[in-house]
């Protein structure tokens, strides 16, 4: 320990990584406030940042790991509609957006309850219920490995699309120290995704707040998504597809209960790779202690002591064979560690 700066010898990543995938890093740096980056990154300037392990997939062990835990949430600007809030990176995710809740600030309900931190939301763009969080960043602060300098990116610098940012094209080089967000003090709710004015109903709710949103979100999600509590998993392992227009109206023509969503251009959609890995039988599949989620099939699982290898593994051979079943390639979401898709 110096300057609060913690140095941990021989750390297992097995509670660390949401698969739980078996590993030991020779080095976990632990940095409880910013400042100390520069000292830590000294120490391991390739360490991997981790945040909940929840979007990775260790196939090999990091040399080293650098945690942030930073996690104070400040009031930048503020007026009539509108509060500017900085969070820091280390902060848990699903925390954040209820302190926010709970102080009147809405626009992250539909966020709710996705796991991991707030450094880590912008990386893949989180989204959920119809949200992205690209609608409500407005700059992202990070240490550039490169550059060895502070740097500060607006929306627009972070490039977001879905599931995708800068961020995720240059894996090492920026380590998000804060991330901040413009929410609202009146409420525009988004209740139009599938489910969510379904659940309200069933909770007997006519005139949702954006605490009654979240609590809907966490129900569905709850009810769809093995928990990695109780199973290790990564949420969806891949991404949903975006084709051109042309070959998915090809596909709904001969499989019309496909479900095809807009992509934000009349030139391309995207499709649901739960449903195209479904309907090459995957589901429920199991070798050894690599599998695909019984409930949901787009959710790789371990079902005790996979590795990230076997896992991989599976995962390619899904790929495959939506490849050749349908015509269309999908490709992984989580970060894979010590091995290229
Ligand atoms: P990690 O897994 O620790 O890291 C992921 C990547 O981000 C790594 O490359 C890591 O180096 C990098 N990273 C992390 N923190 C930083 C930082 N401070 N600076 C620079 N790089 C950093 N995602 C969604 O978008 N929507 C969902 O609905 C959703 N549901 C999920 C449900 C389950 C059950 C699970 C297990 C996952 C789900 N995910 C979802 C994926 C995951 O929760 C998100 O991607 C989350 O943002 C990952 O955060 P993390 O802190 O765990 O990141
Ligand atoms: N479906 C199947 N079989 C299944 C599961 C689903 O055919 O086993 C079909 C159903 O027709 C369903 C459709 O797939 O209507 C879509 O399923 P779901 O509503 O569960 O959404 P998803 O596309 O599988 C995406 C995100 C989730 C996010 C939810 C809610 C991606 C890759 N995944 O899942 O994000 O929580 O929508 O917005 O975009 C994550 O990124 O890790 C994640 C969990």
């Amino acid at each position: 320990m110096s300057n609060g700066l913690q140095v941990i010898r021989a750390q297992s990543l097995r509670t660390r990584n949401t698969f739980g995938i078996d590993a030991t890093t020779p080095l976990a740096l632990r940095v409880n406030d910013p400042a100390q980056l520069p000292e830590a990154l000294a120490m391991a300037p390739d360490a991997l940042v981790l945040g909940g392990g929840s979007n990775l997939l260790l196939v090999s062990t990091p040399d080293a790991v650098l945690e942030l835990a930073n996690d104070d949430i400040g009031v930048i600007a503020e007026d009539g509609d509108h509060v500017v809030v900085r969070c820091g990176a280390g902060a848990v995710w699903h925390d954040f957006v209820m302190a926010t809740l709970r102080r009147g600030w809405s626009g992250l309900e539909n966020l709710s309850l996705i796991p991991g931190t707030v450094g880590a939301s912008p990386i893949q763009n989180i989204g959920a219920y119809g949200v992205e969080v690209m609608e409500r960043i407005i700059a992202v602060d990070a240490w550039d490995r490169h550059e060895a300098r502070w740097t500060r990116f607006t929306a627009t610098d972070c490039a977001f699309t879905y599931r995708d940012s800068r961020f995720k094209h240059e894996p090492d080089r920026y380590v998000v120290t804060s991330v901040e967000f413009r929410l609202d003090r009146i409420p525009r709710l988004r209740l139009d995704y599938a489910g969510i004015r379904d659940e309200l109903a069933v909770m007997a709710i006519d005139t949702p707040a954006a605490n009654d949103v979240a609590e809907a979100v966490v129900r569905i999600r709850r009810r769809k998504l093995p928990d990695p509590a109780v199973i290790g998993n990564a949420g969806s392992f891949f991404k949903n597809p975006i084709v051109a227009t042309g070959l998915a109206e090809a596909l709904r023509g001969a499989h019309p209960d496909l479900p095809v969503f807009p992509a934000g251009s009349p030139d391309c959609c995207k499709l649901s790779a739960a449903w195209l890995i479904d309907r090459c039988g995957w589901k429920g599949h199991r070798d050894g202690d690599a599998g695909v989620s019984a409930g949901h099939a787009l959710v790789l699982v371990n079902h005790g002591h996979a590795t990230g290898a076997q896992l991989l593994d599976l995962a390619r051979r899904i790929a495959a064979s939506v490849q050749e079943c349908f015509g269309v390639a999908i490709e992984p979401e989580p970060r894979i560690i010590g091995a290229r898709w």
